[in-house]
């Protein structure tokens, strides 16, 4: 017999994997045919890539791993593979009609067979999979601004800017345990185990930091002073001769926004020149998620309940970042706003495994990571999907990778 939470599971996962398609497929009412299959930069592949790649991966998982089916369109499968082609070679694909129609195809074989597919045993997969296709859609919006950029980037944002006010406050966290990570069957295997973390009293900024406050850095000589840099942040600005975030743009109608577009060396040094440092993720976790007076950790920094427009910039709906005083209602309980959504933030801790990290659902996915070479962060960005941006949502990139959805905020 079918427990009734069953059933409204089923439904909901049902909705969920239908709208998170309807806004993958939002994204593409406007590219153009160069844009689809266009490698925009060297790290990232092709829109058009990411699209056949969601399909692919529903079909590996659902229909050939559980439901029994044999291999979809294997004549695509080392194209829209993870680990099939580098990615000079995925510009050479099928185009936006007959990938849209592979979508849907394997879309509708997926909700029939979840009608009937045994949740108690595949609910973390299903979940998983929402996920996945989050975060593909979330490279797609990229790869869009990076293919677009510069005519998005001098389009003066919407959003009237509030007066400038106190954006330079920090916020004091005392010294404590609280419970880190994420348990629920729709945590990813890097959330996972929760665990009690002992953290140092510390202060936190209370917002990102502005691009106002990060030109103050580059009008001090930011980008041409040594003693900012550590080691290699310096080698690595002398192998790429810069002088500004990139997408930056200097028009003052930005001032409130969060910097974007840095790297880790370019936080570290920026939080230098304040006598400031990274928070590391712990720290990060602690001032959006603990509750000072309850001792409680939060599902996000307003409570469990989900994101909303109100509460945070997230799920493209904006369209871009928007002032870091924008959501009063979105503050963490220690005071800190922003915590989720506008822009992703560096933190100062190397990715890797909680105690009892178990993978999931491949290896692949996040255990090939913990090498020691790529710095976590934190939050989730304006174009981050509701289903994956919570306040214990880890990400991970290179040091050296600069990215526009990407900011940081410091601790001392
Ligand atoms: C965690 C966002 C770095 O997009 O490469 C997607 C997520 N893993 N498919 C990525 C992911 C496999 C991953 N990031
Ligand atoms: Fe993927």
């Amino acid at each position: 017999m079918k427990s009734i939470s069953s059933e409204s599971k089923r439904v909901e996962i049902a909705q969920n994997l239908t709208e998170c398609r309807d806004r993958t497929l939002d994204l593409f009412q406007t590219v153009t045919p160069e844009e689809f299959t266009q490698q925009a930069h060297p790290d990232f592949s092709p829109i058009g890539w990411h699209l056949g790649h969601i399909a692919f991966v529903e079909a590996q998982w659902i229909l050939e791993r559980y439901a029994g089916y044999s291999p979809f369109y294997p004549q695509y499968r080392q194209l829209f593979a993870a680990d099939g082609l580098p990615k000079q070679q995925r510009q050479n694909l099928p185009p936006y009609e007959v990938i849209q129609g592979i979508l849907s195809e394997i879309r509708t074989h997926v909700l029939d067979y979840l009608e009937t597919a045994p949740l108690a045993q595949q609910e973390r997969l299903w979940r998983w999979l929402i996920q996945h296709e989050c975060q593909h859609s979330e490279t797609i919006t990229f790869v869009l601004q990076l293919l677009r950029w510069p005519h998005i980037a001098h389009f003066p944002p919407s959003v009237t800017t509030p007066p400038t006010c106190h954006l330079t406050e920090m916020v004091a966290i005392p010294a404590g345990e609280f419970q880190m990570g994420y348990d629920a069957t729709e945590a990813q295997d890097n959330e996972q185990v929760s665990h009690n973390n002992y953290v140092e009293s510390y202060q936190i900024d209370r917002y990102p930091v502005t691009c106002k406050q990060y030109r103050d850095f580059m009008e001090a000589g930011g980008y041409q002073k040594r003693e900012f840099w550590s080691e290699q942040g310096w080698h690595w600005l002398q192998d790429n001769p810069i002088s500004q975030p990139l997408y930056w743009s200097d028009s003052p109608e930005w001032d409130e926004h969060p910097v974007c577009g840095v790297n880790w060396y370019e936080a570290e040094a920026y939080a230098n020149f304040r006598g400031k440092r990274l928070p590391t993720e712990a720290e990060w976790e602690k001032a959006a998620r603990w509750h000072p007076t309850t001792g409680e950790t939060l599902h996000y920094p307003w409570g469990h309940s989900l994101p909303t427009t109100q509460r945070c910039n997230h799920n493209t709906l904006v369209g871009h970042t928007t002032p870091v005083n924008s959501y009063p209602s979105g503050q963490s309980p220690s005071g800190c706003w922003d915590m989720l959504g506008n822009v992703w933030e560096w933190t100062n801790s190397w990715f890797g495994g909680y105690s009892g990290f178990k993978y999931f659902p491949y290896r692949g996915y996040s255990q090939v990571y913990f090498d020691g070479q790529h710095r976590v962060l934190r939050g989730g960005s304006w174009s981050t999907r509701p289903w994956t941006l919570r306040g214990s949502f880890r990400n991970w990139y290179h040091p050296w990778v600069r990215q526009i959805f990407v900011g940081f905020r410091c601790a001392v």
